[in-house]
C-alpha cells in the first residue's frame, strides 16, 4: 500500500510564487517524514496547462499556447530542483496519458448518466476559471480574490449532475477526518447544506483543452480536466493509460494538499466526479491558509509578491523552510515578515541549534581525545533521556495530524532544554577537579546524544542541516536500522570521532 500525498497542479500563466513554492515545501515534508517512517510515498505534483486563463497569458504574449506551456513548466520543474523538492511524479495536463485519462473517465461518467447538455449562464472569474455565486448582476463586480471583472457568460455547455450526488457528499463532508482544518470543514458542510447545483463540465469558447468525444467545439472545462491529473500522474503507462491502471498503482490519494481558495472543488466537485466513476474517494483534503507579507495579501495586482528565488538565493532554502514550516499553523493564513524571518532563523537555528551543537562538539574534542566521551549511566541523571522520549512522542503525534509548526516547536523545544541542562551543569567548571571526569563524560555523552536525535527529528524538516549535523557528530546516520529505531536514546557510539565543528547555518542579516 502506497501513500500518495498531492500538491494542487499548478497553473501555468506565470513562473512559481512563493505560494506555490508553500505548498509544495509541506507536502515535501511530509512526503519526507513518510518514507522516513517506512511508507511506500507516492508524492504527485505538476501543473494544470488548459483553459481560458493560459488561452489568454499565452495569446497576450503572442505564442501558441503549447509552447508557452512547455517553457513555463519547464521552470516549474527548474525550481522544484532548485528546492529540492522530493516529489516522485510531476504531471502535465497537456501530455497526451493524461488525455486519454480525461476522456476514459468522462466516458464511465457519461454511462452514469451524469452528463445532460444544458445552457450556463453566469459571472465567471477567469483568474479562478470559476463561475461566481449571485454576485449583484453587474459587470464591474470584481472577484474578491483577483480584484478583476468577471465576465457575463452564456453558452451551450455539458453538465454534470453533482445535485444527484447530495446526500453521499454531505455524508462525505461531514465525516471528521475527511475535511481539515476543522473551520474548513463547517465552510464546506455549510456550502453543500444550502443543495448541490450541477455545474457545467465543458465550453464552446476555448480552444486550449481537450476535446470532449463527439461535441464538436466542446473542450473540457479546465477543473474537469485538471482534477483527473491526480489519477493520471499515478498511471505509469505513458501510450496506453487507464484508470483501471492507476488504480492498481496506489489511487486513492491519502491526502490533497492544498489552499483554502481551491477547497470546494476537491472537497465537493472531485469527490461527486469520482463517485460518478465508480472510483475510491481521496482519504482526506486539506485546506492551508494564504501567505501574506507584512500583513498585506501578496498578490501581483499589490505588487508585494516574494520572488522564491531571490530569498533562496539570499537566505538559502533551509532558512525559508524553517520559517514557512516552523512558524505558520498549517490551516491558518501566515505573514512574511521580513525582520522576523531573519531573527527566527539566527535564533533558531544559528544560536540554538547551531551553538548547542558546535560548543558541545568542541568540549568534547577537547576533553575526551576528539572523540563522543563514554556514556556512563550515573543513576540520578536521565533528564535528557526520558526528555527526550518525550519529545519524539509528541513530534510523532504532531507530525501524524500534518501540525508541521507544531512538530518542528518539539524539536526547538528539545535543543531549548538541552542548551539549559548544558548552562546548568557547567561542564566547563566541573571539568577543573579531574574527580568530576565520570560526570562531565556523562553530561556530554547526554548533550551529544540529544543533539544526534534533533538532528535526525531535523530530517525531514531541513534535510540539508540535518545531514550538516550528522557529519559533525562523525557521520553516524545508521543506514542498517529505520530512521524511526534511530530515535531511541542511547545510540551514539562511545568514542566515535568528532570532525572539527564548523557553523551548520550563517546568521542572516536585515535587508
Ligand atoms: N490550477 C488550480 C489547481 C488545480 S488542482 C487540480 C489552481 N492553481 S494555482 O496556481 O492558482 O495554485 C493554487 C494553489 O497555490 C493554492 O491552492 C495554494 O495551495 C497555492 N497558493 C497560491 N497563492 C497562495 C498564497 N498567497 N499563499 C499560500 N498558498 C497559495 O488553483
Amino acid at each position: 500500500m502506497s501513500f500518495v500525498i498531492t500538491t494542487p497542479l499548478y497553473y501555468v500563466n506565470d513562473k512559481p510564487h512563493l505560494g506555490s513554492i508553500y505548498t509544495t515545501l509541506i507536502c515535501d515534508t511530509i512526503a519526507r517524514y513518510k518514507r522516513l517512517s517506512g511508507e511506500d510515498v507516492i508524492f504527485v505534483t505538476g501543473v494544470d496547462e488548459h483553459g481560458l486563463k493560459i488561452q489568454r497569458t499565452a495569446r497576450d504574449k503572442g505564442v501558441d499556447p503549447q509552447v508557452h506551456c512547455d517553457d513555463i513548466s519547464n521552470i516549474f520543474r527548474q525550481n522544484w530542483n532548485n528546492w529540492d523538492i522530493s516529489h516522485n511524479k510531476f504531471v502535465r495536463t497537456s501530455s497526451q496519458k493524461h488525455e486519454l485519462i480525461v476522456k476514459e473517465f468522462y466516458k464511465r461518467v457519461k454511462k452514469s448518466d451524469d452528463i445532460y447538455l444544458g445552457v450556463q449562464k453566469g459571472w465567471y472569474c477567469v483568474g479562478c476559471e470559476e463561475f461566481k455565486d449571485n454576485p449583484d448582476n453587474s459587470p464591474t463586480y470584481k472577484c474578491p480574490i483577483h480584484q478583476k471583472n468577471l465576465e457575463w457568460k452564456n453558452e451551450e455547455n455539458l453538465f454534470f449532475r453533482l445535485s444527484k450526488y447530495q446526500l453521499q457528499i454531505e455524508a462525505l463532508v461531514n465525516e471528521p477526518s475527511f475535511i481539515q482544518p476543522n473551520k474548513r470543514r463547517n465552510e464546506i458542510i455549510n456550502f453543500v447544506s444550502k443543495g448541490l447545483k450541477d455545474f457545467s463540465i465543458s465550453r464552446t469558447n476555448v480552444s486550449w483543452g481537450i476535446s470532449v468525444p463527439d461535441m464538436d467545439n466542446h473542450t473540457f472545462y479546465v477543473w474537469f480536466d485538471a482534477l483527473l491529473g491526480y489519477v493520471s500522474a499515478i498511471s505509469l503507462d505513458m501510450r496506453n493509460p487507464s484508470l483501471e491502471e492507476s488504480i492498481n498503482k496506489g489511487w486513492p490519494a491519502d491526502v490533497h494538499l492544498i489552499g483554502k481558495d481551491i477547497l470546494r472543488f476537491h472537497a465537493v466537485y472531485w469527490p461527486a466526479m469520482l463517485l460518478s466513476a465508480g472510483m475510491k474517494l481521496p482519504k482526506k483534503v486539506f485546506g492551508h491558509g494564504f501567505l501574506t507579507r507584512e500583513g498585506q495579501k501578496m498578490g501581483k495586482s499589490l505588487g508585494n509578491v516574494l520572488d522564491p528565488n531571490h530569498l533562496l538565493s539570499k537566505y538559502g532554502k533551509e532558512a525559508v523552510r524553517w520559517y514557512l514550516l516552523k512558524d505558520i499553523s498549517l490551516g491558518s493564513d501566515g505573514d512574511f515578515q521580513n525582520r522576523r524571518f531573519v531573527d527566527i532563523i539566527n535564533n533558531d537555528l544559528a544560536n540554538t541549534i547551531g551553538n548547542l551543537l558546535n560548543r558541545t562538539s568542541s568540549m568534547s574534542r577537547k576533553w575526551f581525545n576528539n572523540s563522543v566521551p563514554d556514556k556512563l549511566r550515573l543513576s540520578n541523571d536521565d533528564y535528557l533521556e526520558s526528555y527526550s522520549e518525550k519529545k519524539v512522542k509528541n513530534y510523532i503525534k504532531h507530525f501524524e495530524l500534518y501540525e508541521l509548526d507544531l512538530a518542528s516547536n518539539e524539536v526547538l523545544d528539545f535543543a531549548i532544554k538541552t542548551n539549559l541542562y548544558l548552562n546548568e551543569k557547567q561542564p566547563w567548571k566541573l571539568i577543573k577537579d579531574k574527580n568530576n571526569i565520570n560526570l562531565v563524560s556523562n553530561i556530554i555523552y547526554n548533550v551529544l546524544e540529544s543533539t544526534r536525535i534533533i538532528g535526525l527529528l531535523l530530517l525531514p524538516i531541513l534535510p540539508d542541516l540535518s545531514t550538516k549535523i550528522d557529519s559533525q557528530l562523525g557521520l553516524i546516520y545508521m543506514q542498517d536500522k529505520s530512521w524511526i529505531e534511530q530515535l531511541n536514546w542511547g545510540l551514539l557510539k562511545q568514542e566515535s570521532k568528532l570532525p572539527a565543528p564548523t557553523p551548520i547555518i550563517n546568521k542572516l542579516e536585515y535587508e
